[in-house]
């Protein structure tokens, strides 16, 4: 009998470039690329389109090329994304079993009751109208007085209590990424946040079960999500990435921005310590100006007051969340800004914990000249299930109505709460 091949496609609207793969999903939760696109996108600003033309235009190359190396056509895909307005919140419901407790067939609790409890804390009228929920996580249950339990499906119980992780944005940022998606022919199958599918795909359980916070840094944003006891604790989007790192040195050497670029990636490091002070290297500046001669310790100073910029902000947020002395695991790097030379080091004298770089796990055929740290929220969302939260009343109306009812649910970031997200 022929078995059915799994297909997914993702599109990463990141803020420097877009980015489109088509994997299919082997045994054991192995992903297969088959076909990667990368368009540059200069539409777009802090995870969000300034330009709609332009962010068109990068979405149907990045498809095309994918298309092209797969030798088969994309018309629908998931969409990854990011917005400095993302908030979480944790909220708890409750329900009643059964009023019945010598009924043993009553009392059993079943998916439905985990959804109505699901359904009970999501409470779409305590969102503002102007925002919509993006993820619905559910964390874990208390049964009949018994915390801790992951899922409760087959178990007796008169009173059933849940704790719900809810992910929001607002309904403006999801309309205008996904008018651009379906404005370049192509069908939203759902969205998410780039940075939980880059944790599915670089985090490992016993990471998240000590305490874990991914730091993806991008082009224009960085993305933090923090786990502790398995579970997703808090998210948090800062509008500062690689791109403000080139502009400032634009400002500081005067070199073109294709040329800051290229001295950031070649010669750019945070870490004194790992640099020569007599190093020097040549750069071409604005006007045409040759080979004018830079130290690249004065480099690193630029580089390095950004990245603490960035850093500052991450420690503060680990402080607010209230899990900072909880994360046993340390920090996980990625995003394309975690190849920049010298950052762990940096990260573990600011932070004070233990830092590595994340990169895709369990996927066959990505290599290290695709820049891999750039690609691990678009594998990652390919690799989540697509839960079925169902569509509530601050879901987006129009264009991804039309697209088969509002946007579903699709990241599931928990494998052990599979059989409560897929309810
Ligand atoms: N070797 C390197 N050294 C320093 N920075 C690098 C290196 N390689 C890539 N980058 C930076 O990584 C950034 C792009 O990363 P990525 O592709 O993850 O961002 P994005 O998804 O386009 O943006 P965002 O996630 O912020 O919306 C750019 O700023 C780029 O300069
Ligand atoms: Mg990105």
């Amino acid at each position: 009998m022929a078995v059915r091949r799994r297909m997914r496609c993702v599109l990463d609207l990141g803020t420097t470039t877009i980015k489109a793969v088509l994997v299919e999903q082997l045994e054991d939760g192995v992903l297969k690329v088959l076909g990667t696109g990368l368009a540059p996108c200069s539409g777009m600003s802090r995870g969000q389109p300034i330009n709609v033309d332009e962010t068109i235009a990068a979405v149907e190359e990045a498809v095309q090329q994918a298309e092209d190396s797969a030798g088969r056509p994309i018309d629908s895909l998931r969409v990854a994304m990011t917005s400095e307005q993302v908030e979480c919140q944790q909220r708890r419901a409750a329900i009643d079993i059964t009023r019945n407790p010598r009924d043993t067939a009553s009392s059993l609790v079943r998916p439905e009751h985990l959804r109505t409890v699901i359904e009970h804390a999501r409470k779409e009228e305590a969102l503002a109208i102007d925002r919509r929920y993006l993820h619905v996580i559910p964390q874990d249950f208390t049964l009949d007085g018994i915390p801790g339990i992951r899922n409760p499906v087959g178990i007796n119980g008169l009173r059933l209590e849940g704790r719900v992780m809810l992910v929001s944005c607002p309904v403006t940022a999801t309309q205008n990424l996904g008018r651009c998606v379906e404005r370049a022919g192509l069908s939203v199958e759902g969205m998410g946040l780039g940075i939980l599918g880059a944790a599915e795909i670089t985090l490992r359980p016993d990471e998240r079960d000590l305490g874990v916070a991914l730091l993806d840094i991008g082009g224009g944003t960085t993305d933090l999500a923090v786990y502790q006891a398995g579970r997703l604790r808090t998210v948090a989007v800062c509008g500062i990435g690689g791109e403000n790192i080139t502009r400032d040195i634009t400002m500081a050497l005067r070199t073109p921005h294709s040329e800051s670029e290229e001295v950031k990636r070649r010669w750019g490091c945070c870490s004194q310590k790992l640099i020569r002070r007599d190093e020097r290297f040549s750069v071409g500046t604005m006007g045409g100006g040759h080979g004018e001669e830079i130290s690249r310790s004065q480099l690193c100073q630029i580089v390095q007051m950004r990245v603490e910029e960035i850093l500052d902000w991450v420690e503060s947020r680990l402080q607010a969340s209230g899990y900072h002395r909880l994360l046993g695991a340390g920090i996980v790097l990625t995003g394309g800004g975690a190849r920049l030379a010298g950052l762990p080091e940096l990260a573990v004298e600011r932070l004070g914990l233990p830092v590595r770089v994340g990169l895709p796990e369990k996927v066959i055929g990505v290599e290290e000249s695709m820049e891999p740290e750039s690609w691990t929220a678009a594998l990652g969302a390919a690799r989540m299930e697509q839960s079925q939260v169902p569509a509530g009343k601050s879901q987006p109306r129009g264009m991804l109505a039309r697209l088969g009812g509002s946007l579903r649910q699709w990241m599931r970031y928990n494998k052990r709460l599979s059989d409560t997200a897929a309810l």
